[in-house]
């Protein structure tokens, strides 16, 4: 029966081969035999990639929101470290860009910087202008600015809600997007790797807003997975539970919320930053050449409780 439905968002064509295939295979399941291995197990002339380049991202190029806060820090460090240049885009006037710059040059790596307000969309994708101006031909994108206004939904301004929807998810989206149309333009694959937050799966009182923002970055890590997985580039999401940095200083210090945090994770302390690099690498690396569209949940376990 299910080979005879169509789907109407395919053309007749794909529809038509999509019934043929479901027939063969629905044919074929009870010829199916473990103990031998068929030619389209070749996964379509994917060639392995060999072990030590696995996790290598040498020589490759990212793009980078938010990599003076904690989290941001580490993680674009880490590419750095691992032999990628970086375009660093930022406020305008971060005090943390100049010691940023000296840290990812000891690495011996290019550092381009770009002022910007990733919450107002028309400076942003007039940012990404100047950069691809600039001559920059991307591989990374990493998507970890991000913002928080704390407080019980009663409280929340329209200046509130405005600034974290902007930043967290406009600000998100349409770097993706940019990233996506420049890697499109030129042919290029690429990853794009955007930072949600367990919140999008686990909310809790007086983060409303976050937790919508990072919910809704989840969803167009899937949405543009599907658009682009075709086109050789990868779009996933990194949500860390809760890591200590200069955006949870607050929580750590309010008692009942710390000691929320530590009985609801079976680790039994804060994440520290460095702890988000392994699964950074993987998702920039071709370690992931076949993942896409997923969040990998960083949280001491507090997701599984
Ligand atoms: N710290 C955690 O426990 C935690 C947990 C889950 C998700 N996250 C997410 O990780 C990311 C980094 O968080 P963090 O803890 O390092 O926070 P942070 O406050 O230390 O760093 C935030 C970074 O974003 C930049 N930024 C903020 N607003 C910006 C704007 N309008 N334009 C350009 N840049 C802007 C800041 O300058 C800084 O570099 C965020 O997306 C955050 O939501 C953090």
């Amino acid at each position: 029966m299910a080979t005879a439905v169509r789907h109407r968002l395919l053309p007749v064509a794909v529809n038509h081969s999509f019934a043929l295939n479901s027939a063969r295979f629905n044919s074929s399941l009870s010829k199916f035999d473990r103990t031998k291995t068929y030619p389209n197990e070749k996964a379509n002339g994917y060639q392995p990639i060999p072990l030590p380049d696995l996790f290598s991202i040498q020589g490759k190029t990212a793009i980078c929101t938010g990599i003076t806060g904690g989290l941001g820090k580490s993680l674009g460090l880490t590419l750095a470290e691992a032999g990628a240049n970086i375009v660093s885009i930022q406020l305008p006037g971060d005090p943390e860009l100049g010691a940023l710059e000296k840290e990812v040059r000891s690495f011996g790596q290019k550092f381009h910087h770009f002022d910007c307000n990733i919450g107002d969309s028309v400076a942003l994708r007039k940012c990404f202008t100047e950069i691809w101006t600039a001559g920059v031909a991307p591989d990374i994108l990493l998507n970890c600015a991000g913002t928080n206004r704390h407080g019980p939904l009663e409280t929340l301004t329209d200046e509130d809600i405005n600034v974290v929807i902007d930043v967290n998810l406009k600000g998100s989206f349409v770097a993706a997007q940019e990233m996506a149309k420049q890697l499109l333009r030129n042919q290029r694959p690429g990853k794009i790797i955007n930072i949600g937050s367990m919140t999008a799966y686990q909310a809790v009182w007086n983060t409303s807003t976050y937790a919508a923002t990072k919910a809704g970055v989840v969803q167009f890590t899937k949405a543009f997975s599907n658009e682009l997985a075709g086109r050789n580039i990868q779009v996933n999401c990194i949500c860390p539970g809760y890591f200590t940095t200069p955006m949870t200083a607050t929580l750590a210090q309010h008692q009942e919320y710390n000691d929320f945090i530590l009985d609801r994770t079976p680790a039994g302390r804060w994440g520290d930053p460095s702890e988000l690099r392994g699964a950074l690498l993987f998702l920039a690396s071709p370690a992931s050449n076949f993942v896409t569209g997923s969040s990998v949940v960083v949280d001491g376990g507090m997701l599984g409780m």
